[in-house]
């Protein structure tokens, strides 16, 4: 499969990626986990140049959950320095990053993250802010009900201050308090590693996307595998609650 299968079918403007399967990955080669992170990184940046390549609007990957942080300490620093890797080297390569247009936006909670990488995020995110190509949203920290909490609590104190009614509330409201605001719900979730739950990811955002898991574990994921959701995304009626 190519660029040329997905002619005449419609791309999705936003897709969600759970990139799950690292671990088991690297041990049936029997490696060691991060082996399973570090080959996950490099399917993560070819899955975004092809993303830029079709068209997608955006592309929101699960990269570490609020709840990563109970996985051992050696995993942990492990992933740390694999992202701290990959912002430093996006932000030293800004003519190709110029060339693919894309936009890096960092979406979770920078309390708790190594100041150092809250540094690299942040010169990232600015660096890249005017881009109009692909966005990818790199959710790192990130927990669905730690995000709703937080829109929440910024809508409450407004009201506590009397700037806004809450008989007045309505859904854009919490819509614009997310790290997403601005951008269209993803059409489709995909969840890679055969596992099939949300994982508190994009909770809010997903009410109407169409959910598709594959038992291809990350580090197996191709273009031509994204090619296959995609169709998949084609055959689906949706109907947003209508008939
Ligand atoms: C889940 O697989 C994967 C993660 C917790 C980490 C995902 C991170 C990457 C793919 C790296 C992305 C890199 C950048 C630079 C954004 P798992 O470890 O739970 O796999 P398992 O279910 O087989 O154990």
């Amino acid at each position: 499969m190519s660029k040329k299968d997905l002619e005449g079918l419609v791309i999705p403007e936003h897709i969600g990626i759970i990139m799950d399967g690292n671990g088991r990955w690297a041990q049936k080669q029997g490696l060691e986990r991060f082996e399973g992170h570090k080959a996950g990184a490099r399917v993560f940046e070819n899955i975004c140049e092809y993303a830029c390549d079709i068209g997608i609007k955006v592309v929101t990957f699960y990269a570490f959950s609020t709840e990563n942080w109970k996985r051992p300490e050696k995993e942990v620093n492990a992933l740390m320095e694999l992202f701290r890797r990959f912002f430093a080297r996006v932000n030293a390569r800004e003519s190709e990053n110029e060339k693919k247009r894309m936009r890096i936006r960092y979406i979770g909670s920078r309390a708790g993250l190594p100041q150092d990488i809250v540094s690299l995020i942040d010169i990232l995110e600015s660096g890249t802010e005017n881009k109009d190509g692909l966005t990818v949203n790199v959710a790192l920290n990130y927990g669905g009900r730690n995000e709703i909490l937080f829109a929440a609590k910024a809508l409450a104190q407004r009201a506590a201050k009397g700037e806004i009614d809450p008989d007045k509330l309505t859904e854009e409201d919490i819509s614009s308090g997310l790290f997403t605001a601005g951008q269209p719900d993803p059409d489709m979730i995909i969840r890679t590693g055969g596992e099939y739950r949300i994982s508190n990811f994009l909770i809010w955002q997903s009410a109407y996307s169409e959910l598709y898991f594959s038992d291809t574990l990350w580090p197996d994921f191709s273009p031509e595998d994204l090619d296959r959701a995609i169709i998949e995304f084609n055959r689906r009626n949706r109907r947003f609650g209508g008939v």
